[in-house]
Formats: structure tokens, C-alpha cells, sequence
């Protein structure tokens, strides 16, 4: 990062300028990137500190009293120090290193199963994406515990009151997301987990949507796990992390088992080590580490809450604009909302509209987004979604609107 950021101003031209992604055309217009939910690109300061790490300091990590691998090592620990700072953690033996929220929820739904008996019930949102689903179901299955699901009203927000009826003696995990990927809705994450912990029921957090837009003080909300992906924060695919609370996380069992996360091994038992090694086997992706040190590197240039500002007045430009097109229907009009649009035609398929928004130059995700249960709750198979992100523009969401209503009248 050659340039010193003022965290009070945000220019955005000047973000654009740090991704030389956004810097092409595609299908001969200029690229206009609403598709963040899904993925953020990479700042030219993580692909150089990859780079460089690779031409310089790369060997395996925690083996070697070699230099190679003692570099290597503490640039990887580096890496923990900063995502503990990044979510207020307690302590950096919080933070295991994992691929990211579909292997973190694997591996609670995995390593919780010894505290899951019969009849025991397990609360999750009816917003949740799949990957926040599928795990659960099947702990439940294998312990014959219960899920429980919270409802979403017609905004998109969960029935707090019903929440509040599913909760009992049973109740032994709630598990949410804390922003809904295809509806952004924001969650009331503290009501949520402070209602939980009155039945002694673990929480956890899928951050995946919330952790690029939104200040989490894993402290302050008081979940017991927390978990999201890199690549969502301008990082690299395959590396992310869960948290989890170093008193509960050094009760449970490993998951996967391999070197690195024993202490003592004999060919009929092993005894393992603490958090987080306990949670790691084997050689960790220390790239993507490394990549993500740098991307957290250049995101905590920024203010956070400028950034947030930033996307919400994208999101409310293109709110507003997009209900002046006839025939669109908007899922997702929580009050508290991130900068996701999610949108239908009646007539026409989300993936024609996609289609035809591509031939414009414009990336936005259509199908169900990974969350059939919203895709049911609405009665519809699939939306298009415009996710926003710090290096978009308003220029991009008027571009957008009219190359959206070209679309629809080209396909009505
Ligand atoms: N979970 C990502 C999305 O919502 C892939 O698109």
C-alpha cells in the first residue's frame, strides 16, 4: 500500500483504483461488479504480499527450525493476532483456521454432537443458507435430536415472538445467520443470543455476509462460535475462521485428526493439544493465510462505518429506483437491511435477466442463492441479486437500474 488512507474521508475512486479487477470490460462495456455477496475481489496489496511471500518467505509453518519455516510461521500467526483484533476476541487461541463457514459449520455440527442427546432440539432460521442447514440436519439425525425453525415474515425478518416460543429446556443450539445472504436482512444478534443463553443453549454465528459490513465485537454479542469466510472480505477462496470461546473449544473432541493437533501419539492412542491446534490438522493453507493478512492489512485502512455508509446509500439509490420498474418484485425489506437487493420478475426468469445484465457488462448472482427454504417461503425459484460492496459506485447503480429496465423490455 504505497498510499496513506485518511480513515475519515472515503473515496471511491480511489478504492477502485487498488482492485485492477474492476479495470476491464466485459462483453466490450466496463465491468460493473454487483455480485459481492457471492465473492469481493482482491486489493492489488494482497496479490503483491502473496507474491512476495511466495518469492521470499514461503515453507511449511510450525515444522522447521529452519528460517524458512520460522518466517513462514509467524507471518501465519500474524494472520490469527489479526482476526482475534478483528472481531474483539479474548485471546488468539480463539481462532482456528479453517476453509470457511461451510467447513466450520461441519466441523461444530461434528465436534458438538457429543453434547446432542435424543430429543434434544436445535433452533435455526428458516433464512439460513445451506450451508447453515445441512450440517445440523444431519446431527439431528444421527443424535434423534429436533430442529426448530424461526419463521420470516413477508419482509424478510424473523418472528421474534415465535423465536421466543420455540425456546425450552430442550433447546441446546441456536444456530443464524447474522445477515440473510439472499435477503439482507440484518438479525438482532444480541436479543437473539442473550435469549438463548437464558436456556443454556450454545449460539452460533455465521458471519459470512456481515463480517465485510458490519464492526462484530465477538465479546460484546457474546456468541460461543462465530464463523466466516475470507473471500468474502476481499480475501482469498479457501481460508477463513471459526471462533469459538478457548473454554469451550478446549471440551470438545478434534475433528479431523493428522499431525500438528496431538501431543503425544502411540500407535493405540493419541492425547491432542489445546485450541486451536486441536482444531487443525495437518499443513494449514498457509497461502490463503498470508493472502488474508494482507487483505485485512488494506481493509483497516478504512473506517468501517464509512464503508457501511457508503454501501448503505448505494443500496438505497437502487431501492428506490428499482420499484419504479413495473413487473419487479423486491424480496427482503427488513427494516435493518445490508447492501443486498434481491429481485424477481413475474414473468421472467432470473437467469434470463442475468443473461441479458452480462451482455451489459453487469455481474449479479441469479438462482436461489443456497437458500431454497426463502426461495419457498416466497413461492418463487429463484431471484437475481445485487450485492454491493466499498468499491462500488452510484454511477454503477444507475447503470444497473437502466440496463435492468432495457432487460425487462427486451424479455417482456
Ligand atoms: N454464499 C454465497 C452467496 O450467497 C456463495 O452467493
Amino acid at each position: 500500500m504505497q498510499r496513506t488512507v485518511d480513515k475519515k474521508t472515503f473515496d471511491v475512486e480511489q478504492v477502485r483504483k487498488d482492485f485492477p479487477i474492476l479495470n476491464q470490460s466485459i462483453n466490450s462495456k466496463p465491468l460493473v461488479y454487483l455480485d459481492n455477496a457471492a465473492s469481493t475481489q482482491k486489493p492489488q496489496h494482497m496479490i503483491d504480499q502473496l507474491c512476495h511471500f511466495l518469492k521470499h518467505d514461503y515453507a511449511n509453518v510450525h515444522r522447521g527450525i529452519h528460517s524458512l519455516s520460522q518466517r513462514s510461521t509467524v507471518l501465519l500467526e500474524a494472520t490469527r493476532k489479526k482476526i482475534q483484533n478483528l472481531i474483539n476476541a479474548q485471546s488468539e487461541n480463539e481462532i482456528i483456521f479453517l476453509r470457511g463457514v461451510t467447513e466450520a459449520s461441519n466441523l461444530l455440527a461434528h465436534v458438538l454432537a457429543t453434547k446432542i442427546n435424543p430429543g434434544d432440539e436445535i433452533i435455526l432460521t428458516e433464512m439460513e443458507h445451506h450451508s447453515n442447514i445441512v450440517p445440523w440436519q444431519m446431527l439431528a439425525q444421527a443424535n434423534k435430536a429436533t430442529i426448530r425453525v424461526i419463521p420470516i415474515n413477508d419482509l424478510g425478518e424473523l418472528d421474534m415472538d415465535i423465536y421466543k416460543t420455540l425456546l425450552n429446556d430442550k433447546t441446546k443450539l441456536l444456530v443464524f445467520s447474522h445477515i440473510s445472504n439472499a435477503l439482507g436482512t440484518i438479525n438482532p444478534i444480541d436479543a437473539m443470543i442473550d435469549l438463548a443463553h437464558q436456556y443454556n443453549a450454545l449460539t452460533v454465528v455465521d458471519a459470512a455476509q456481515s463480517i465485510a459490513h458490519k464492526k462484530i465485537n465477538v465479546q460484546e454479542i457474546n456468541c460461543d462460535f462465530l464463523m466466516f469466510s475470507a473471500h468474502k472480505l476481499y480475501g482469498p477462496t479457501g481460508f477463513g475462521a471459526l471462533y469459538g470461546k478457548e473454554d469451550l473449544l478446549n471440551t470438545l473432541p478434534p475433528f479431523h485428526g493428522g499431525g500438528e493437533m496431538i501431543d503425544h501419539v502411540t500407535p493405540l492412542e493419541s492425547t491432542y493439544k489445546n485450541a486451536p491446534a486441536r482444531f487443525e490438522a495437518g499443513t494449514p493453507n498457509i497461502m490463503g493465510a498470508i493472502a488474508f493478512s494482507a487483505s485485512l492489512d488494506y481493509f483497516n485502512q478504512y473506517n468501517l462505518q464509512t464503508i457501511e455508509a457508503h454501501e448503505q446509500s448505494l443500496l438505497n439509490s437502487a431501492q428506490e429506483q428499482i420499484k419504479k420498474i413495473s413487473g419487479i418484485k423486491v424480496i427482503g425489506q427488513a427494516e435493518h437491511k445490508a447492501s443486498i437487493l434481491s429481485f424477481y420478475h413475474q414473468d421472467i426468469h432470473a437467469n434470463d435477466i442475468a443473461m441479458l445484465l452480462d451482455q451489459m457488462g453487469i455481474a449479479v448472482r441469479s438462482g436461489h442463492h443456497c437458500a431454497q427454504p426463502i426461495m419457498d417461503h416466497f413461492k418463487i425459484s429463484s431471484t437475481c441479486r445485487a450485492s454491493f460492496a466499498m468499491y462500488n459506485t452510484h454511477e454503477e447503480v444507475d447503470y444497473f437500474i437502466n440496463a435492468l429496465n432495457k432487460s425487462i423490455k427486451m424479455l417482456g
